[in-house]
């Protein structure tokens, strides 16, 4: 049975009801969908929104169509940080008042954002045909979209280990101060004692350049397997701490956008590249579903099933 009819079937299986899902195709087809990463820490104010939305337009300039999925439910969320008014959230498809299609906003360059709000948790609430309605507008959202990032928000609350599960891959922010090190030392404890996860990448931000970057990717590896015998932790690579940046961040404008040249600018382009070849070597097959499925049925099984 494949993860599309065991979903289909789980989902049908709370009443006798049938329900029609559409463009079935799409669910089980393979090397469809975009493929889903999460960028998370432990520790917060690291720079995950930042991350999230600077990556993405440089993914986006790369010809890929990207989705960010903000997840973060603290106050400050990408609208607020880059100034994008958003009208409509989760919530309101919770309430029945919007559909999907409905609540996504353009960012910066033609970026998708799906402002999560609060609303995200009752989605496993939704009655029956509620969510075979949702689940095909996700069926057809994943044929319009290459890469969705999740920015998951800071620590090990349920919401942040639930978002980061539902994830191909994982890109643990971490920046050279001893508390972003050991939150980033928790975070990883926990979805591999709980939950089986065993691949995690990490991006050293706020540093001063490659070689600090290596060597926070190495303190915490080192820490990761001497305790975590199974764990593997990728270098996915260094944002330096960037003047230009902050100077974006209160402009409320990515700084890709507004200084294209800046070291941070660089180094962002760079992480496109590493999350799009990534995403090239792997067939994402499946992940999408799983990704959907958590958030709408409550799914929190664990396990790192992507293998990667
Ligand atoms: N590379 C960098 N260089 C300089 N400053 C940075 C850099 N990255 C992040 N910052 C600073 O850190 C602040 C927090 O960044 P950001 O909001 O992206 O973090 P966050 O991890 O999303 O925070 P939260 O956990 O609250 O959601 C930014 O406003 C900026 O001032
Ligand atoms: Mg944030």
């Amino acid at each position: 049975m494949d993860q599309a009819t065991g979903l289909r079937k789980m989902v049908r299986g709370e009443s006798r009801k049938v329900y029609r899902l559409t463009g079935g195709g799409g669910l089980s087809a393979k090397k469809r969908g975009p493929r889903v990463v999460a960028i998370t820490s432990g520790k917060g104010g690291v720079g995950k929104t930042n991350v999230a939305v600077n990556v993405g337009v440089a993914c986006q300039r790369m010809g890929k169509r990207v989705l960010i999925f903000d997840a973060d439910l603290g106050l400050a969320n990408i609208d607020i940080i880059f100034g994008i008014t958003v009208r409509h959230t989760i919530e309101d498809i919770v309430r029945g008042e919007k559909e999907l299609s409905q609540i996504i906003i353009e960012g910066p360059e033609g970026v998708s954002i799906i402002p999560a709000s609060s609303g995200v948790q009752e989605l496993s609430y939704l009655t029956e045909g509620q969510k075979i309605n949702l689940l095909n507008e996700f069926d057809r959202l994943n044929r319009k979209f290459d890469i969705m990032l999740i920015d998951t928000g800071a620590g090990i609350s349920s919401n942040v280990i639930f978002f980061n599960l539902g994830a191909e891959q994982r890109i643990v922010v971490v920046t050279p101060e001893p508390t972003s090190m050991t939150d980033a030392y928790a975070l990883i404890k926990v979805m591999f004692s709980r939950h089986g996860v065993k691949h995690f990448c990490l991006l050293a931000n706020m540093v001063e350049d490659d070689q600090e970057g290596m060597s926070v990717y190495k303190n915490l590896s080192r820490v990761v397997g001497r305790f975590m015998g199974g764990v593997s932790m990728d270098y996915a690579g260094f944002i330096p701490r960037d003047a230009c940046l902050q100077e974006a961040v209160s402009r409320r404008q990515p700084v890709v956008c507004c200084h294209p040249q800046a070291t941070s600018s660089k180094s962002f382009k760079d992480l496109a590249n590493y999350i799009v070849r990534e995403s090239a070597n792997k067939d994402g097959a499946g992940n999408i579903q799983f990704f959907w499925r958590q958030l709408l049925c409550g799914v929190r099984d664990g396990g790192d099933e992507s293998g990667d």
